[in-house]
């Protein structure tokens, strides 16, 4: 069974066959699914299919793209809702240096970062991080708020095997979806390689990055199955073990399915 780590179903992509390919997840062999908000509607959208779907669970965050979006009253909302049952972790929040350039929304994004670990910190929810060409910062940053004591993942990784251990090394799990299928995913394959499966959750980020051979489609969670097959050969292993694998790390990452936290 797949444990889906992120997906975005309350996006519009999803109107027209979201009942449908949701209540059908179990049979196509995805057994548990992370809905990760982005925005502040995306959050409600997130904690209402989470109320919905018995597999369906919720990340709470404002994304750094959507970082405008990070106010007072929406991190009160995030704090008041974080105890619910469905509600597992805070995400997805962090950085993002290549859609934004402007020294002065980087600045407001790395205070939103930084306030969203706190605020992660406080309802002892591990972290979902988004961090696209700014790995210095990221780093950094989680250095300086000692973000070893705060449970995450990287999502969506895409810096070096050598970052990935330091990482590692503050307990953080890697993330990897459809970009490992692609031919030139070089430093993510040798990434997935060298840190092993123990590190490793799957995600599709769906709607988009659709693996190989649905690359440029929309992306829906039973396409992880391609993820796993490549994860396994390059581990050398068979998909069912590494499916088995990353589920066991997503139950404890998560704190669902009779594992009460994700330390
Ligand atoms: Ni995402």
């Amino acid at each position: 069974m797949i444990f889906e780590t992120h997906a975005h179903y309350d996006d519009a992509r999803f109107d027209v066959d979201r009942d449908a390919l949701l209540t059908g997840m179990r049979s196509a062999g995805v057994g548990k699914i992370v809905n990760v908000g982005a925005d502040f509607q995306g959050c409600k959208d997130s904690l209402a299919l989470a109320e919905r779907y018995e597999d369906v669970y919720a990340a709470l965050g404002i994304h750094p793209s959507e970082i405008g979006d990070l106010t007072e009253e929406h991190i009160r909302w995030i704090e008041e809702h974080a105890s619910h049952e469905k509600v597992v972790a805070i995400g997805e929040i962090g950085l993002d240096y290549y859609w934004d350039k402007e020294k002065q929304v980087q600045q407001t994004q790395r205070e939103g970062f930084l306030r969203q670990m706190e605020l992660a910190r406080r309802t002892g929810l591990p972290v979902i991080i988004h961090s696209r060409d700014a790995a210095e910062d990221t780093i950094r940053l989680m250095r300086e708020i000692h973000a070893e004591e705060i449970p995450g993942v990287i999502h969506c990784y895409s810096y070096s095997p050598e970052l990935a251990r330091e990482f590692v090394k503050m307990g953080y799990y890697i993330g990897v979806g459809g970009v490992v299928t692609f031919k030139n995913a070089r430093k993510l394959k040798d990434t997935v390689a060298e840190i092993g499966l123990e590190h490793i959750l799957l995600e599709t980020d769906c709607p988009y990055m659709a693996p190989e051979p649905h690359r440029g489609k929309r992306n829906d969670s039973t396409n992880i199955r391609f993820v796993a097959e490549v994860i396994a050969e390059l581990s050398g292993t068979s998909r069912e073990e590494v499916e088995a694998a990353t589920w066991e790390n997503a139950c404890r990452f998560y704190g669902v399915d009779g594992h009460k936290n994700c330390s």
